[in-house]
C-alpha cells in the first residue's frame, strides 16, 4: 500500500480546513493513503449529539466550520490514541495551550519514523526560557517537526480563495517537500525555507501585533495609526526573533509567514476582532469574556502569547526594547487603558 498515512491532530476552524486541503490531495496522490483521520476533542452539541458523530454523518464540522464539506475521506475520531496509531505523518493544529497535554497522552503511542508538522501559532514559556511548539512536540515525542505558517485566514481558504503559506524546516529538505506536496493546491501555494524558528516566531508574534491593530480599530484611530502599529510590531517581531535565535533569517519576514500573515491578521483576524471589541468597551469587559461571546468556542492566541512574551522580556530585562509587545500585555491585563497603545515614552523609530 501507499507509504504515508496522515492524521490531523485537531479539528477547530483551521484544523478542519487543513483536513479538507490534505484530503483533496491524498485522494489524488498515490504515495498517500486516501483516508485522513482527524482527532476531535469531543463535545456535545446543543441538540445532544456528539460532535465527532455529527462530522462523520454530515461530512462537515458543524461547530467550527459549518457549511463546508471536508471530503468523504476525512474520518473524525474522538479517540486520540486510535487516531494516531496507524499514521506516520502527524499534522498538529490545536490552540497552543493544549499541545503539552495532548503530547503527554501520545508518549509511546506513535509509530517509529513518524514525521510531524505544526500549524500552531504560539509558544510555551518554561523556566529555561521560551519553547516553540514544534520544539515541544520534538522534545516530548522524539520526532522531527516542521512548521507551516502563512497568511491563512481559515474561512477564506475553506472557500478556496487563493493564498500562500510557508513551511519551515530544520534539515531535511525532502521531508519539507513531502509536506508541501500534501498541502499544495492551485489555490494554496506552499514554499519551504530552512528556518523553523523564524517561520514559527513570525506566526506566533504577529498575533500580539494583531491585538494592537484591533485596539486601534476599536478607538477609530484610522489607517495611518494602524499602519504605524503594524510597522512597529513587525520590527519588534524581527528583533525578538533574532535575539532568541541568532539563526533567524531576515528573508523569512518577507515570506507569506511574515509580512503577509501580519497584514491579513491585522485586517481580518479573530485577535483583531476581539481586541476591537475590547477597546470599544473601554477595557471594561475582559478578553476571556469577549472571546467566549464573539468566537463561540474558537480560541484567541494573541492574549496568551502577549503574556508569554512579557515573561521573556521581563526575565531578560528587555522590556524597554519592546514597547509595543510590553504595552499590549499591560492593556490586556487592564493595567493600562487601550489608548496606551499609541503612547510611547521613547522615540520608537530607533527602538529596535
Ligand atoms: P480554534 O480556534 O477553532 O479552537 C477551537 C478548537 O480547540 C476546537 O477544535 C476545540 O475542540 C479545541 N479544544 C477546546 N478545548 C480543548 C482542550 N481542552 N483540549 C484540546 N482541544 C480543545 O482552532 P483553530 O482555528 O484550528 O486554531 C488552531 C491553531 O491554528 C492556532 O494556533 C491558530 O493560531 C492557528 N491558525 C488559525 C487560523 C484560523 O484562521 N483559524 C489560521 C492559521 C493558523
Ligand atoms: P486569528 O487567530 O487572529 O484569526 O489569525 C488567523 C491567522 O493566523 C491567519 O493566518
Amino acid at each position: 500500500g501507499p507509504p504515508y498515512r496522515v492524521t490531523v491532530v485537531g479539528s477547530g476552524n483551521w484544523g478542519s480546513v487543513a483536513a479538507k486541503l490534505i484530503a483533496s490531495n491524498t485522494v489524488k496522490l498515490p504515495v498517500f493513503h486516501d483516508e485522513v483521520r482527524m482527532w476531535v476533542f469531543e463535545e456535545t452539541l446543543p441538540n445532544g449529539e456528539k460532535l465527532s458523530k455529527a462530522i462523520n454523518q454530515t461530512n462537515e464540522n458543524v461547530k467550527y466550520l459549518s457549511g463546508i464539506k471536508l471530503g468523504k475521506n476525512v474520518i473524525a475520531d474522538p479517540d486520540l490514541e486510535n487516531a494516531v496509531k496507524e499514521a506516520n505523518m502527524l499534522v498538529f493544529v490545536t490552540p497552543h495551550q493544549f499541545v503539552a497535554g495532548i503530547c503527554k497522552r501520545l508518549v509511546g503511542k506513535i509509530k517509529p519514523n513518524t514525521e510531524a508538522i505544526s500549524l500552531i501559532k504560539g509558544m510555551e514559556v518554561k523556566t529555561e526560557g521560551p519553547c516553540m511548539i514544534s520544539k515541544l512536540i520534538t522534545d516530548m515525542l522524539g520526532i522531527n517537526c516542521c512548521v507551516l505558517m502563512g497568511a491563512n485566514i481559515a474561512n477564506e481558504i475553506a472557500v478556496e480563495k487563493f493564498s500562500e503559506a510557508t513551511i519551515g524546516y530544520r534539515q531535511d529538505k525532502e521531508v519539507a517537500q513531502r509536506w508541501a506536496q500534501l498541502f499544495c493546491t492551485p489555490y494554496f501555494l506552499v514554499s519551504a525555507v530552512q528556518d523553523v524558528e523564524g517561520v514559527e516566531l513570525c506566526g506566533t508574534l504577529k498575533n500580539v501585533v494583531a491585538i494592537a491593530a484591533g485596539l486601534v480599530d476599536g478607538m477609530d484611530m484610522g489607517n495611518n495609526t494602524k499602519a504605524a502599529v503594524m510597522r512597529i510590531g513587525l520590527r519588534e517581531m524581527r528583533a525578538l526573533s533574532k535575539l532568541l535565535f541568532s539563526s533567524v533569517k531576515d528573508s523569512t519576514f518577507f515570506e507569506s509567514c511574515g509580512v503577509a500573515d501580519l497584514i491579513t491578521t491585522c485586517l481580518g483576524g479573530r485577535n483583531r476582532r476581539v481586541a476591537e471589541a475590547f477597546a470599544r468597551n473601554g477595557g471594561k469587559r475582559s478578553f476571556d469574556d469577549l472571546e467566549a461571546e464573539l468566537l463561540q468556542g474558537q480560541k484567541l492566541q494573541g492574549v496568551s502569547t502577549a503574556k508569554e512574551v512579557y515573561e521573556i522580556l521581563s526575565h531578560r530585562g528587555w522590556q524597554s526594547m519592546f514597547p509595543l509587545f510590553t504595552t499590549v500585555h499591560e492593556i490586556c491585563i487592564r493595567q493600562l487603558p487601550p489608548s496606551a497603545i499609541v503612547e510611547y515614552k521613547e522615540q520608537i523609530t530607533n527602538a529596535t
